[in-house]
């Protein structure tokens, strides 16, 4: 007999891997954001990249005037940069009285404006020490882009040939693996040794929870369920479900919702992205509950986030009812429309 329960209450969460563009767009993908979380990471892949920390300020002040526009007090970008193959010590130094929460590491080619990312991580050793030095989070993209690689090993293959070297290199380096997709990245997470440190760590989406690859060619091509890296096998769904689930703190929220323009992903090459951001509270609590773990929630959403990076737990308290909301078939996005994840159908959970 299963005891469901049919509200939960929650501290706030915290989004800890979000896009939200630029401009006109921005402010439309915003509010979905900040009706449910108190913070988040927000990623640098805009068109020039957030490489510097007047360009991260810049962007900041963008952020604040669209909150404002939209009446949103209570909510905080939390900045990052864009790491180059010519970041330097000193700009790292600079991020870090400056406030800014973390660097990310695309490698070059890897997904959505990663051109200008790092081609070999040799080039970014004295960034990476300083990083190191200072306490400054590395954000990995986990893929390696060569094109011999099979997309579907590209993740297991980077653990190996780039993740691993890193850390042996650089022990002491705070990580984060975004958006991990497989079981292979599940397990080294969560067996790392770290000597007890803070030192490495692992966002989670809701897609990848809820979804395996069938998804994208369900019944045809699927293309608003298609992000980077891209779903994978039951098993390694099985096995992220089973790693955000199980309490360990090295596991937490990372929606990576990612809006593009219903045109730019219905196309003969349609962009990798899923936007999630509308109800992605809802998407978590319905995979949660489906392995009854509904009580696993909290450290997950709210909890291991601020834990690894230092900040505060949020103190408010946040309620999610199991009532089922529809998902809209679009959303406005700028001049443009955006199709959301589960668009036409629904989610069990929302918020009150
Ligand atoms: O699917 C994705 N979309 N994966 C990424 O890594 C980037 C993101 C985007 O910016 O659209
Ligand atoms: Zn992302």
């Amino acid at each position: 007999m299963s005891n469901t329960p049919t509200q939960i209450q929650l501290i706030q969460p915290d989004d800890w891997h979000l896009h939200i563009r630029d401009g006109e767009v921005m402010k439309d993908v915003l509010a979905d954001t900040a009706r449910q979380f108190a913070r988040a990471i927000i990623m640098p892949n805009l068109k020039p990249p957030v490489t510097t920390v007047d360009l991260a300020k810049a962007y900041q002040s963008r952020i604040e005037s669209n909150l404002k526009l939209l009446g949103v007090s209570g909510f905080t970008p939390l900045m990052t940069l864009y790491l180059t193959d010519n970041t330097s010590a000193d700009e790292v130094r600079k991020a870090k009285d400056a406030g800014i929460a973390a660097f990310k590491l695309y490698p070059a080619g890897a997904t959505t404006n990663s051109d200008a990312g790092v081609s070999d991580l040799k080039h970014c050793h004295a960034a990476l020490e300083a990083m190191q030095a200072v306490g400054m989070p590395l954000l990995v993209h986990g893929e390696v882009t060569h094109a011999d690689i099979d997309i579907f090993d590209r993740e297991a293959v980077f653990i190996d040939t780039v993740l691993e070297p890193l850390r042996k290199k650089l022990p002491e380096l705070k990580i984060v693996f975004e958006h991990i997709t497989t079981k292979q990245a599940a397990h080294y997470v969560r067996d790392a040794v770290t000597g007890g440190k803070n030192t490495i760590a692992a966002t989670i989406t809701p897609q990848h929870l809820l979804m395996n690859r069938n998804a994208i060619f369900a019944g045809g091509i699927r293309p608003h369920n298609y992000c980077l890296p891209v779903l994978k096998r039951e098993e390694h769904r099985v096995a992220l479900l089973e790693a955000a689930t199980s309490g360990n703190s090295r596991f937490f929220l990372g929606t990576d919702s990612a809006p593009h323009a219903k045109g730019a992903k219905e196309a003969a090459c349609g962009c990798a992205g899923c936007y999630s951001a509308f109800n992605a509270l809802g998407l978590y609590a319905e995979a949660f509950e489906s392995v009854g773990k509904l009580d696993k929630l909290e450290g997950f959403a709210s909890f291991f986030g601020p834990d690894f990076y230092s900040l505060q737990r949020n103190s408010n308290k946040i309620t999610l009812v199991k009532q089922a909301q529809s998902i809209p078939m679009e959303l406005p996005l700028g001049d443009t429309t955006i199709v959301p994840l589960r668009a036409g159908e629904t989610i069990a959970w929302s918020l009150v």
